[in-house]
């Protein structure tokens, strides 16, 4: 565990409870995951049941306990984007990045994961990088958006 920049983090907030979900969003944007040596600690710190932080961990979506690129992209599977294509713009990801559903290049810049139904049906097929959101978008394009991101 990198103890001085989780301990960094934590000095940035009242030592308190209540700073936990601040803290863990700050730790999450720093490693992009939150490991679970680094759960214990920071519970420890702020004085938070341990699975009382498992829980908010494991709720909220911001929050990956398994590593995560610096860009992850969520590719959309649910029907609507499916039958537009999702499973080809998946494989050309997965071409471009040589990873495959579920992994994080080795420079820890992408990760890749398929997720159900984004909301936004109406502009299948759809994929998100970071915040961003990248709709009616053709497999032929994804080597171009990948390139704004390097
Ligand atoms: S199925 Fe992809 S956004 Fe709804």
């Amino acid at each position: 565990m990198e103890a001085d920049v989780i301990d960094k983090i934590i000095e940035k907030h009242p030592k308190e409870p209540s700073s936990i979900i601040q803290v863990l969003l700050d730790v999450q944007s720093e490693l992009y995951y939150l490991p679970e040596d680094v759960l214990k600690y920071v519970s420890a710190e702020l004085k938070v049941p341990i699975s009382r932080t498992y829980n908010l961990a494991t709720f909220y979506k911001a929050f990956s306990l398994k590593p995560k690129g610096k860009h992850p992209i969520s590719v959309c599977t649910g029907t609507a984007c499916y039958v537009e294509g999702a499973d080809k713009l998946m494989e050309q990801f997965e071409r471009e990045l040589g990873i495959k559903d579920g992994e994080t290049t080795a420079d820890k810049k992408f990760s890749l994961e398929s997720v159900r139904c984004l909301g936004c049906c109406g502009l299948a097929p759809v994929v998100t990088v970071g915040k961003n959101l990248h709709g009616k978008l053709p497999s032929s394009k994804v080597g171009k958006i990948l390139k704004q991101y390097k």
